[in-house]
């Protein structure tokens, strides 16, 4: 049976792998994207995720624009990290199509009618101003698997916060404390673990092909960035693991907790994990704090690259090249 799933994202080079992934994956059902301001904004996001469904022929999945901006901060986006364009300058020429708004109106719609759930790899705005505009149908939502915050890793922003989180912390506020919807924080502690390093984009080069090229051309700006940023030798891709989590479990372990995020002052965006239970509060969700990252890498550029999964297993099994 596929799961119907709409994917809320901000592309974004890495939320970009992962509609690749979402698309290359059959028990997925994607009703739809909806874009929300984060990496770029919505209007560049959803050109963005055109530029993606058209790479991999799937134009009939709609976009939605949702919100443009968050609940309460100044919206501050990412093209440092991302480029000007949302896809490391890589300049693929827009796709136009109608454009259409009403991204939160969307999933309320999809959530009445259907059982779906949400892969969120951007800011949770679309999340939270759904909840907010129709509480009984947000609920009915099946579950929520959200890439962002932070338990034990240090943060992307700031020593303590994560960008997703970051950028939107009184939308991640309302979900903790008003959602009933089962939720999965695939954060930092896990994504930071799954880097593209360059033995695995000379690989892709290698299998060729048009979403090789796109793999290797929207990357390139962010490779660029880690190195300047961390000395990280490749790109951490933090988005697609969310996708494979949805899909397979077992990639991460976690445990439930309650959670709580900073939504002023030095320490904005910081996710509270009460691990220690100080809070006497009811689990709100579920942390992940390990992954098996090779499983994961095999996933993807399996999923991704079909016919060459003997290619990808012959190199990844090398020694040599310690990937
Ligand atoms: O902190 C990483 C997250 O912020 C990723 O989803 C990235 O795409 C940005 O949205
Ligand atoms: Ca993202």
């Amino acid at each position: 049976m596929k799961r119907k799933v709409i994917i809320d994202c901000d592309p974004g080079i890495d939320d970009a792998l992962a509609l690749i992934l979402a698309i290359n994956s059959p028990e997925l059902d994607i009703l739809g994207i909806t874009i929300v301001s984060g990496n770029v904004n919505g209007k560049k996001g959803e050109e963005n995720a055109k530029k993606v469904l058209k790479l991999m022929g799937r134009e009939d999945i709609d976009v939605y624009i949702g919100e443009e901006i968050p609940l309460v901060r100044k919206l501050i986006t990412a093209e440092d990290t991302h480029g000007g364009d949302g896809l490391g300058e890589s300049n693929y020429p827009k796709v136009g199509g109608q454009v259409l708004y009403g991204g939160v109106d969307f999933i309320l719609e999809k959530a009445k009618s259907e059982e779906i759930s949400i892969i969120a790899l951007g800011p949770l705005t679309n999340i939270a101003t759904a909840l907010n505009r129709d509480e009984e149908s947000f609920n009915k939502i099946k579950e929520i698997v959200s890439m962002g915050g932070a338990f034990k890793s240090h943060g992307n922003c700031s020593q303590v916060a994560e960008f997703n989180y970051w950028v939107d912390p009184d939308a991640v506020k309302e979900v903790f404390d008003k959602s009933n919807v089962k939720f999965t924080m695939v954060g930092l502690d896990v994504t930071r673990e799954i880097v593209l390093t360059p033995n695995y984009i000379e690989l892709i080069k290698q299998i060729g092909g048009d979403v090789a090229e796109f793999i290797v051309s929207i990357t390139r700006f962010y490779v660029d960035f880690h190195w300047e940023q961390e000395r990280t030798l490749g790109c951490v891709i933090n988005d697609p693991l969310a996708v494979a989590y949805f899909i397979d479990n077992s990639f991460c372990k976690g445990f439930m907790t309650y959670l709580d995020i900073v939504t002023d002052g030095i320490a904005i965006g910081q996710t509270l994990v009460d691990v220690g239970d100080f809070y006497r509060k009811a689990p709100n969700g579920l942390v992940l704090t390990d992954v098996d990252s090779k499983k994961f890498i095999r996933f993807f550029l399996g999923r991704i690259f079909k016919d060459n999964i003997k290619d990808i297993e012959k190199v990844i099994n090398n020694n040599k090249y310690g990937m």
